[in-house]
C-alpha cells in the first residue's frame, strides 16, 4: 500500500496525544496516522534564515520532519499572506484583509522551500495529503520538482463565493494552484459549491458534476466534514469531571450554572458579539443574575498579527465593562482567561457546563461544538448554542442555532437554554450525540484517503 505523507503548517509534537492544543486538526489526524506515515511541516520556530533541510524525529512509528522559518519568511508567509490576507478573506472579513505583493511572493517562496526540503524524502508512489490555506501552492511546487504521485488538499476553513475571492489580487493564481491537486476537500457542500464556481470564474476551467477539468487532468472536489473521536472524548470528559481541577471549579460556582466558551483568541470566533450577547442576557433577563457565570477561555493566538492585538485589547475592555456593570461583591458574571487549557481539562469543563456557547461569525467546521456534545452526561446534558455560520451547524441542527451578529439572539438563546426542561435537553442532546458519534475523525480521514487513492468513484489520475 502507498505510504501516506501528511503536510501541514503545524506539526504536532510526537506522541502528544491529548496534550494541550488549541487547534483541532492535529488532534483529528493524530488518531489516524499509522506506522510508516511521514508528517512534514513548520517546526513552529523562527530562525535567522529558512534552512534547506528538515529535522527528523520518530515517535510511535511516525516520522516527523520539520523545518524552521527564517524571520523574513515568517513575516511574509505566516503573519503576512496566510494570516493577514487569506485568513480574513476566507472568513468573509474583507475589511480586515491586508495585501502586499511581497507577502504573496514570500508565501510562494516558503511553499517552494518546503517542497524542496520534502522532495528528497519522497518515494514515487507516496500519497501526499496537504492541509489548509498556508499550503495552497504546494502541489505546484512538488510537481515543478518532478513528483508525479497523487496529491490531495483539504481546506479546514471556509471557502468564499467568487464575488468575495475577487478582492484578492492573486485570485487567479491561487485558483489555478488549487486546481493542480488530484482531490480538493472542503468541510461542507456550501464551500465545495463556492470552490467550483471560483474554479470556473478564476481558473477558466470547465466543471463537470463535482470535477474540474484542467489542461493536466481532472480535480475531484469532495465535501468531507471533519469529526472527532467522540467515544474517546466522552471517556476523557467523564474521567476529568471527577478530578480536583473540576471539583475546584464546581465549588467556586456554589450551585450556579456554568456557560462555557473555549477557542483561540481570533476575530472569526465572534467574541465581542458574544460578550455583548451575555451582557444583553443580564440586562434583559435579571432573573439570571447570580444564577449563571460565563467562563470564556480565549487562548492567545497569532500575537504578531496586528488585528489579533487589537482584538485582545477590545476584549480586555469589554470584559472589564461587563463585570463592572453586573458584578456583585460575591458574584463575578464573566470569568475570562487568555491561557491555553489542556484538552483533558476542557473536556471536564464542558461536561459540567449547562450551556456551550459557540458563536463564531464564520468557521470552517468548529470542533469545540462537537466536543461539547460528546462531553455531556446524557442523563443531564447541557445545551449547545451554536452559530448558523459554523460548518458544524449543517450537522448539529438540534442545537439552538443563532445569528451571532445579533447579541439579542444570543441572549434569548441563553435564556431558553437556562430555562429548558430536562426532557427537552435530553431529546436535543440525543440527536446531537448521534450526529457527533457518526461523523468521526476516522471517517473523515478514510473518506479523504479513499478519494485520494482514486477509489469511491474518483476519476483516473492525470496522465
Ligand atoms: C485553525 C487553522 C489551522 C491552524 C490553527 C491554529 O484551526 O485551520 O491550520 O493551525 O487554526 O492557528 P496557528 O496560526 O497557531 O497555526
Amino acid at each position: 500500500m502507498a505510504r501516506l505523507v501528511i503536510v501541514s503548517n503545524r506539526v504536532p509534537p510526537p506522541r502528544a496525544k491529548g496534550a494541550a492544543s488549541a487547534g483541532g486538526l492535529a488532534v483529528a489526524l493524530q488518531s489516524f496516522v499509522s506506522s510508516g506515515t511521514l508528517w512534514f511541516g513548520w517546526s513552529g520556530r523562527v530562525t535567522e534564515r529558512t534552512p534547506g533541510k528538515p529535522k527528523i524525529v520518530n515517535g510511535g512509528g511516525v516520522t516527523y520532519a520539520t523545518i524552521d522559518l527564517g524571520a523574513e519568511d515568517y513575516d511574509r508567509f505566516y503573519v503576512g499572506f496566510a494570516n493577514s490576507s487569506l485568513w480574513p478573506l476566507l472568513h468573509f472579513r474583507l475589511g480586515l484583509m491586508r495585501y502586499r505583493r511581497e507577502d504573496f511572493e514570500g508565501y510562494l517562496a516558503v511553499n517552494a522551500a518546503f517542497a524542496e526540503a520534502l522532495i528528497p524524502m519522497l518515494r514515487p508512489d507516496d500519497m501526499i495529503w496537504v492541509h489548509d490555506y498556508h499550503l495552497i501552492p504546494f502541489a505546484d511546487a512538488l510537481r515543478a520538482r518532478g513528483f508525479t504521485g497523487r496529491i490531495g488538499f483539504f481546506l479546514h476553513i471556509p471557502f468564499v463565493p467568487p464575488s468575495v475571492l475577487d478582492a484578492l489580487p492573486p485570485a487567479r493564481a491561487l485558483m489555478r494552484s488549487l486546481c493542480a491537486y488530484d482531490v480538493v476537500g472542503f468541510q461542507t457542500r456550501t464551500h465545495l459549491q463556492d470552490f467550483l464556481d471560483c474554479a470556473r470564474r478564476f481558473g477558466g476551467f470547465a466543471v463537470e458534476g463535482e470535477e474540474v477539468v484542467t489542461e493536466g487532468g481532472r480535480v475531484r472536489a469532495i465535501a468531507d466534514p471533519i469529526g472527532i473521536d467522540a467515544p474517546s472524548f466522552a471517556r476523557v470528559a467523564a474521567r476529568s469531571a471527577g478530578t480536583d481541577y473540576i471539583r475546584r471549579l464546581t465549588e467556586s460556582l456554589t450551585g450556579r450554572a456554568l456557560a462555557i466558551s473555549a477557542e483561540r483568541l481570533d476575530y472569526s470566533k465572534g467574541l465581542p458579539n458574544r460578550f455583548e450577547g451575555f451582557a444583553r442576557l443580564l440586562a434583559r433577563f435579571p432573573q439570571h443574575h447570580r444564577t449563571v457565570s460565563l467562563l470564556q477561555i480565549a487562548a492567545r493566538s497569532r500575537e504578531d498579527v496586528v488585528e489579533y492585538q487589537a482584538l485582545r485589547r477590545e476584549l480586555d475592555r469589554l470584559a472589564g465593562d461587563i463585570n463592572g456593570r453586573f458584578s456583585q461583591f460575591d458574584w463575578v458574571p464573566l470569568r475570562y482567561m487568555t491561557q491555553t487549557v489542556a484538552r483533558t481539562k476542557l473536556a471536564g469543563l464542558f461536561r459540567i457546563a449547562r450551556i456551550g456557547l459557540v458563536t463564531p461569525l464564520r468557521d470552517g467546521m468548529n470542533l469545540v461544538a462537537k466536543e461539547f456534545v460528546a462531553a455531556q452526561d446524557p442523563a443531564d446534558p447541557g445545551v449547545l448554542v451554536l452559530s448558523r455560520f459554523a460548518g458544524a451547524a449543517e450537522e448539529l441542527t438540534e442545537a439552538l442555532l443563532v445569528n451571532p451578529y445579533d447579541p439579542d439572539e444570543i441572549a434569548e438563546a441563553m435564556n431558553t437554554a437556562l430555562e429548558m426542561s430536562l426532557e427537552e435537553r435530553q431529546e436535543r442532546h440525543a440527536a446531537l450525540r448521534r450526529a457527533v458519534f457518526e461523523v468521526t475523525a476516522a471517517r473523515y480521514c478514510n473518506v479523504f484517503v479513499e478519494a485520494l487513492a482514486g477509489e469511491a468513484g474518483a476519476g483516473p489520475p492525470p496522465a
